[in-house]
């Protein structure tokens, strides 16, 4: 058959062929975050561990590094903050669990349990609020700690919710020190 005799045939065989590979991409597109989730890069692997300079943080104030896409709160505290938070009664708290990744579940919520280093002045914390996600202000709120404004939870100087709709403390990641000024996440 001669294409003067079926025109329509012709242009239906190109439409079928260009349809096919066009499903064929996005097929592929949409395959490939799985693939890529369940295949980590060298890449990805290394960010879940990052490395952070610590040296030039000055009492009183806190450095912020995003990690695993979240923002992380280095604070090296004063020690009025430490005292403030040592001195809480426990059975004050509403989530007393030390919410902290490097020690056991169902360590309790003293601020000993917090800090990352024995003197206390170290606390280091995933800085997302444990209510919806937003990320609190810090030296702000009711407890001196930290503060989201999107519905009003208090967090005090060891970052344990106090007031608010928050149900848990803000979350200590694994963490460590490498050397005096050198901090490893993850
Ligand atoms: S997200 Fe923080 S109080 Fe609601």
């Amino acid at each position: 058959m001669s294409h003067a005799e079926h025109p329509e045939g012709t242009r239906r065989d190109f439409l079928f062929y260009a349809t096919g590979g066009a499903g064929v991409v996005v097929a592929g597109a949409a395959v490939w975050p799985l693939v890529n989730q369940m295949n980590p890069t060298a890449d990805v692997q290394a960010l879940r561990s990052i490395r952070v300079d610590i040296g030039g943080v000055e009492p009183g104030t806190q450095l912020t590094v995003k990690w695993l896409g979240k923002p992380v709160f280095i604070r090296r505290r004063t020690e009025e903050e430490i005292e403030a938070a040592r001195s809480v009664d426990l059975s004050a708290l509403p989530d007393n669990s030390a919410e902290n990744a490097n020690l056991p579940v169902g360590t309790d919520g003293a601020d000993e349990n917090r800090a990352l280093s024995d003197d206390g002045e170290w606390l280091v914390m995933i800085g997302v609020c444990t209510h919806l996600g937003c990320v609190p202000l810090n030296e702000a709120g009711d407890f001196g700690g930290w503060f989201c404004p999107c519905h009003g939870s208090h967090y005090d100087t060891s970052g344990r919710i106090r007031r608010g709709p928050a149900p848990t403390n803000l979350p200590i990641p694994v963490a460590r020190f490498d050397d005096e000024s050198t901090l490893v996440l993850g």
